[in-house]
């Protein structure tokens, strides 16, 4: 049976260039997002630079039916998932009494809900064949304190990483493991969807690394069944920082490096 690696959030970004790294390992392909334009370009580019299969299918990950939709098409046309990597996401650039109950309800759909959705659906046919990777993308901030805007992302982050663990805790045995993966700062289109383009300029070059290179460390660490993958040096120490130092020292390593996170509220 031909073996396939699903991407959420494959139209830009981590996840396309995870899926390019994973064509290239000889994996098939299903593209999803919501841009389907997008999709279907990258699909007819990846089909003719790695000869493999690549599919797509467009949806909203905030709509609660996404998760069924993607896996039926799955079912549907045969394809073996092997990888999953629960990928998509974005920011919200507002205080916490900013946001409407909506908006937080979809953002907590697509980077939380809809991972534990996908993840439960394939999940059984992965055990049944003793073999399956799940990669979450989660972020450093996952380790951080939160921050005064986009309050709900480093929380989502951190429960995306306890949910790895009791997925590697419970499913290694048959096989199954779940990477989850901590970048930091990356050049993708997600600080200008998110609207914190400008605080990301901000940010010196030498924490913001390519999409590619994060990519690459990720795939790598998940095909390893690594638990944590935190993508280059610079993060890795970045995150044992975060683990020992005192909150006040994060906070003023933060004004330095990020600012306009952490002071919208003051
Ligand atoms: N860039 C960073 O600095 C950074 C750092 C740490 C962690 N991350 C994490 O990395 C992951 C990928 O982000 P990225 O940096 O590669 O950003 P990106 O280039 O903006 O990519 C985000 C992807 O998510 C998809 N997406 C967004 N909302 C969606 C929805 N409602 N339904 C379905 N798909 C949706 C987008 O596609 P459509 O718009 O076509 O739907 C796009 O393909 C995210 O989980 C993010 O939290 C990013």
């Amino acid at each position: 049976m031909e073996k396939f690696a699903l991407i959420t959030g494959s139209s830009s970004g981590i996840g396309l260039e995870i899926a390019k790294i994973l064509a290239a390992k000889g994996y098939n392909i299903i593209l999803t997002a919501r841009r389907k334009e997008r999709l279907q370009k990258i699909s007819k580019a990846i089909i003719s630079d790695y000869n493999v299969n690549c599919d797509l299918i467009s949806c909203d990950l905030s709509e609660k039916n996404a998760p069924n939709q993607i896996y039926d098409f799955c079912v549907k046309n045969n394809y073996n998932v092997e990888i999953l990597v629960n990928n998509a996401g974005y920011a919200i650039p507002s205080t916490f009494i900013e946001t409407s109950m909506e908006d937080e309800e979809k953002f907590l759909r697509v980077l939380g809900i809809s991972v534990i959705a996908l993840t439960k659906l394939f999940l059984p046919s992965m055990i049944e064949k003793k073999k399956g990777n799940i990669m979450i993308i989660s972020s450093v901030a996952a380790f951080a304190p939160p921050s005064s805007i986009q309050s709900l992302y480093g929380p989502i982050k951190t429960f995306m990483n306890r949910f790895s663990d009791s997925i590697n805790s419970n499913y290694n045995k048959h096989g199954i493991t779940s990477t989850a993966v901590c970048p930091g700062f990356t050049y993708t289109e997600f600080h200008s969807s998110s609207g914190v383009q400008k605080e990301m300029d901000r940010v010196p070059g030498f924490l913001k690394k390519t999409a590619e290179r994060v990519a690459k460390e990720a795939v790598s660490d998940t095909l390893k069944g690594k638990s944590i993958s935190i993508p280059t040096k610079t993060y890795k120490v970045f995150v044992i920082i975060l683990k020992v130092a005192p909150i006040f020292i994060f906070s003023l390593l933060v004004k330095v490096l990020a600012p306009g996170r952490y002071d919208k509220n003051k």
